[in-house]
């Protein structure tokens, strides 16, 4: 099959919402067009905001740091050590991440959870009732939160895309949590009380495309799932959603993009919240999730 946009190379993807089959070149420069249509339109950073990109190891966050970086944009790594050891997973995710801010030649900031707290995501888990990933996704988001705030980056960027959030949106959906439809976007303003900016530039990407951006850039990542993600809710919806998607190409975009247009019947005026007694962030109790899960004895 020849590229439908230049007519002579042999097409590496088939886009079948859009009948679009393209070459290595035209589909890499026109990931970089969407990328950078996608950050115009939800205005999520200029060119001289200091941005932080949450950087895990994986395909989306290297990809969202090479191309950032390679725009001009002045973009730095968070990486978190969450020590997880089994198939050395945080130890080789964090030579992924590193690897790549040598070869960007921007800097790196890595928080080691062990370190920090004295305990990493396997000692957490057993003292929640919540499953690891769940455990896992908080204490991420608080540190990510806590550490963009305190080296004052104007922004922090995640790399989650279209597969990630439609599959959080569905989960969401089925039972129709309002409070968690209600912040689902691609920018998070930024809150006096406490929270960073918060902004997902690949959510226009399904995870096939940026894995294929990867791979033609030649960028390094490490292939491997968490080690606690088997069996995970969000892996059994984003496979039902790849269903979906093979047979009716494109549901997963509108799907998206049309909950975006309704999303304010979600919204509500979230009354100011405390501190939290232990670590001074933002939080609706007197302590933050984050703390109750670290400290497990608090009541
Ligand atoms: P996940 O929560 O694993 O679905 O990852 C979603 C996004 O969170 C990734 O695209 C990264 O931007 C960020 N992230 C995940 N794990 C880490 C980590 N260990 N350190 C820093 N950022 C991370
Ligand atoms: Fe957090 Fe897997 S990355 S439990
Ligand atoms: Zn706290």
């Amino acid at each position: 099959m020849r590229c439908k946009i230049c007519r002579k190379e042999k097409a590496v993807i088939n886009i079948k919402s859009y009948l679009l089959s393209l070459c290595k070149d035209c589909f890499v420069d026109r990931f970089r067009r969407q990328l950078r249509h996608t950050i115009k339109q939800y205005r999520m950073f200029g060119p001289n905001d200091r941005i932080l990109i949450a950087v895990s190891g994986g395909k989306d966050s290297s990809v969202l740091w090479y191309l950032l970086t390679e725009m001009g944009y002045q973009a730095d790594g968070l990486y978190i050590d969450l020590g997880i050891e089994k198939n050395q997973y945080s130890l080789r995710s964090k030579e992924y991440a590193q690897q790549l801010s040598q070869s960007l030649k921007r800097p790196l900031l890595v928080y080691d959870l062990r370190t920090n707290t004295g305990k990493g995501i396997p000692d957490l888990k057993g003292h929640s009732n919540r499953k690891s990933c769940s455990v896992c996704g908080k204490i991420k988001r608080h540190f990510m939160n806590k550490i963009a705030r305190e080296k004052g980056y104007d922004c922090l960027a995640t790399g989650h895309n279209l597969d990630d959030e439609t599959a959080a949106l569905l989960q969401s959906t089925l039972r129709w949590q309002q409070h968690y439809l209600g912040r689902q976007a691609p920018v998070l303003e930024e809150r006096e009380e406490g929270f960073v900016r918060k902004v997902k530039p690949l959510v226009r990407f399904t995870e096939k495309e940026v894995a294929l951006f990867a791979f033609l850039s030649q960028l390094p990542y490490l292939e491997d799932e968490c080690p606690y993600a088997k069996g995970a809710t969000t892996l059994f919806l984003k496979d039902i959603l790849n269903q979906i998607e093979e047979r009716s190409p494109g549901t997963k975009l509108a799907f998206y993009q049309e909950f975006l247009k309704i999303k304010a019947l979600f919204q509500r005026e979230l009354p100011p919240p405390n501190q939290c007694m232990i670590c001074g962030m933002p939080t609706t109790a007197q302590i933050c999730s984050a703390c109750k899960i670290l400290s497990p004895s608090l009541p």
